[in-house]
């Protein structure tokens, strides 16, 4: 047995696989945001482990058997996040999460200092590591003075599971301190935020070992103490791992709080002017790109909770029947956006509102505003050199065959779903812990899944996507002088 755990920005999961990668039985622990100010994020790194607990506990409960035979472990998680340790490895303050944009001043000052760009491979973006900690310095200089180390929300996890200080490169990547091409810290660029190596944790590759399980947490869990914890990786490549997505060609859409376009490359390919992201991935000697957007589903959660409804009980209203853009056009920029703009400060729009725009076309919109978004991701991609002639289609949102229609339309190639199964970011870190385990061969591990069925573009449609693009794309800059 193997276990994933994935700590998302909605919850902790923690899933169980078999030797023969089936997954066996998972658990959840939820997790809530906090917003204490416009453009803040938080979560209390307390909560993470508290969650954890939760989700192992619901696995002890079921499959006692099956959580006593773990022999690896692999952690995931959301990506980014800032959480800031004193010299005993307590935590300062809540975590500064990954669509938290209070830092976006100081990622245009840390952005404009050529250095970022050329060794990290990407803009500095608000949401990333480095300028949260300029903010701190800036804002908090009794917290800053204590800084011992800064770590990332799974390899927090990873301290509490382990004692160690490590991490891996693919979630190191998003930090602006990695020197993505040669695939370790930057002396240079922490020092230009006030830091030194020392409050870095030591790298590793996604499926290398990186710390085994404490006895007391083993004997709580009734594990095997001293079971390997693989380094793991950041949640998009974590779930490339469990879609298989890691040689070259391949790709996904995934839908979840964010949105993510994400291709693999065996190269080195930076294009930081696109607004990509290019980060190291799991594997070693790979890397990948990706466009994020970072409302997707949390755009639907969004005006699910202003309509009294559950997000799926909005989408059902509309039918499978891909309609014609209705000419109401959603801006999903709730929390501003990365790819293609890199704006913190823009935020989200209805425009076209009639007297018989109803909720149906005010869904109907947030569905295709996204999908316009994954668009214009998809364009940024091929700027930056990756083609692509198809994606699989992961995350919660992929359960609506009307959003699918309409990604697949939108971006004008087919989009594959995987059959039954679970292949998110805890399998693809189940994978990494087996791999780290048993010292399996990572690409004979990480295979593509079955496709289940493929959704084509609405040839009869196209015509009035693009109408409807054309306008979404015009609102922006239409906007961009007008947002408070
Ligand atoms: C990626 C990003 C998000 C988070 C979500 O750059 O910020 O996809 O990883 O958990």
């Amino acid at each position: 047995m193997y276990l994933g755990l994935d700590l998302g920005t909605s919850g902790v999961k923690a899933l169980l696989i078999d030797g023969d990668q089936q997954p066996v039985a998972s658990g959840h622990g939820p997790l809530d945001v906090s917003r204490p100010h416009p453009g803040w994020s938080e979560q209390d790194p307390a909560h993470w482990l508290e969650a954890c607990e939760h989700a192992i506990g619901e696995l002890k409960a079921s499959h006692p058997n099956e959580l006593a035979a773990v022999r690896g472990i692999g952690l995931s998680g959301q990506m980014h996040g800032a959480t800031l340790l004193d010299r005993d490895d307590h935590v300062l303050q809540p975590c500064i999460l990954w669509n938290d944009t209070r830092s976006h001043a100081e990622a245009a000052m840390l952005d404009a200092d050529p250095r970022f760009r050329e060794l990290t491979g990407n803009i500095v973006f608000p949401g990333f590591t480095a300028p949260k900690l300029v903010w701190v310095k800036a804002n908090e200089p009794e917290i800053f003075a204590r800084v011992a180390k800064v770590l990332l929300p799974k390899d927090y996890l990873r301290l509490w599971l382990s004692g160690e200080h490590m991490s891996e490169m693919s979630d190191s990547a998003g930090t602006s301190w990695l020197d993505v091409g040669k695939r370790r810290w930057s002396v240079e660029l922490l020092a230009a935020t006030g830091l030194d190596e020392s409050h870095m944790p030591t790298l590793v590759e996604g499926m290398q070992p990186a710390g085994t399980l404490r006895a007391e947490l083993a004997s709580q869990w009734g594990m095997q103490a001293g079971t390997p914890i693989a380094g793991g990786a950041g949640d998009n490549a974590a779930s490339a791992c469990g879609m298989g997505t890691v040689g070259e060609g391949h790709a996904f859409v995934s839908l979840g709080t964010s949105g993510v376009l994400f291709a693999a490359n065996s190269a080195y390919l930076p294009n930081p002017a696109s607004a990509v992201h290019t980060f190291c991935h799991a594997l070693p000697q790979t890397w990948h790109q990706m466009g994020v957007i970072l409302s997707a589903t949390d755009s639907l959660n969004w005006l699910a909770g202003i309509a009294g409804r559950e997000a799926g009980e909005l989408t059902a209203e509309l039918g499978d029947n891909l309609r014609a853009p209705s000419g109401v056009t959603f801006l999903p920029y709730l929390s501003g956006e990365r790819t293609p703009y890199n704006d913190a400060t823009i935020r989200g729009a209805f425009a076209g509102l009639a007297h018989e725009s109803g909720r149906a076309a005010l869904t109907q919109a947030v569905l295709e505003g996204v999908a316009f978004a994954f668009r214009d991701s998809l364009d940024a991609l091929v700027s930056a050199g990756t083609r692509l002639e198809r994606v699989t289609a992961i995350g919660g949102g992929s359960r609506s065959l009307y959003w699918l229609k309409a990604i697949a339309t939108a971006l004008g190639i087919p989009v594959d779903v995987p059959a039954d199964g679970d292949f998110g970011a805890a399998f693809g870190a189940a994978r990494l812990g087996l791999i780290a385990a048993t010292g399996a061969d990572p690409f004979s591990v990480c295979t593509l899944p079955a496709t289940s069925r493929t959704i084509e573009p609405d040839a009869g449609l196209a015509q009035a996507y693009e109408e409807a693009r054309r306008r979404y794309r015009a609102l922006y800059p239409a906007i961009k002088g007008v947002s408070a």
